[in-house]
């Protein structure tokens, strides 16, 4: 497909990474230099178009701004009716995309996390999943939601990620303390919770988990008693006011 990218930030240039080698031609624009110069050298389907040439040129564009700039920037340009925009940012539900690309289809908005330039990514998606599918999928899994008090409560809730990272940081470095390879170890531990909660559920987990006595059951409950149950519900409930 020929796709577009206003905005090549963080998340912009992870997107492109992980379209490497599928056949698309891909225009992003220029600002954050080194990072659109960085994709350019590494994908020979990238190429570096000023903005109006990346909606004329391009089946589907997404959006990669700052939500508080990407008003002004928008417009200023001019989108073809035909056009398919594509929204990452962060604030932004259907209706306003909308607003912001007339006369062009607010196609969608996907909020996809940093790995996705990589693959086996979970795509958050209001929208049009059957085209984010046909971008994206089955390298990643796509997560089609209701509507944007949906995406809002995803986007809490996916907030656990850094805590998780935090407590798997923290025993890795428990854990270095009194091993030979601190490396292996927190290579030890990613692995095991990753491959873990990818092959099953996380109740479930916890079930499989739960041997009377066992270490995991202890410090469960050990991490339950010090509250970590209720400062987490309290945390969610802080981020959705
Ligand atoms: N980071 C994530 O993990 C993530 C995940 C999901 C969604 N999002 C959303 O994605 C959006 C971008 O986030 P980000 O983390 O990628 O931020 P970012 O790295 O700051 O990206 C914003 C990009 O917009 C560019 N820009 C600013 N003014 C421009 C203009 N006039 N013309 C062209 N480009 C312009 C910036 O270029 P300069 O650097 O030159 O200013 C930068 O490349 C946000 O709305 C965020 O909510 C981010």
């Amino acid at each position: 497909m020929k796709l577009g990218f206003i905005g090549t930030g963080v998340i912009a240039s992870a997107v492109v990474r992980g379209l490497a080698g599928q056949g698309h031609e891909i225009r992003i624009s220029a600002r954050s230099r080194a990072r659109s110069a960085a994709l350019v050298s590494e994908m020979p389907e990238v190429q570096i178009a000023d903005l109006q040439d990346i909606l004329d040129h391009s089946e589907v564009v997404f959006l990669g701004l700052m939500l508080d700039t990407a008003p002004e920037i928008l417009a200023a340009l001019s989108f073809p009716a035909g056009l398919q925009v594509v929204s990452f940012m962060a604030g932004a539900d259907l209706e306003q995309l909308a607003t912001l690309v007339a006369p062009a289809r607010a196609a969608a908005v996907m909020m996809p996390f940093p790995g996705i330039a990589t693959g086996a990514s979970a795509i958050m998606a209001l929208g049009d999943t059957a085209l984010l599918n046909q971008i994206f999928a089955p390298r990643n899994t796509v997560f089609g939601l209701r509507d944007a008090a949906e995406l809002d409560a995803y986007l809490c809730a996916q907030a656990v990620l850094s805590p998780v990272a935090r407590l798997t940081a923290d025993a890795a470095e428990w854990l270095g303390t009194r091993v030979s390879d601190p490396a292996q170890g927190e290579a030890f531990l990613r692995m095991l919770i990753s491959t873990s909660l990818g092959q099953t559920g996380a109740a479930d987990l916890v079930e499989a988990l739960n041997t009377p006595g066992g270490y995991n059951q202890r410090l469960r409950q050990h991490m339950e008693a010090a509250g970590m149950g209720a400062d987490l519900t309290a945390g969610l409930g802080k981020l959705e006011r």
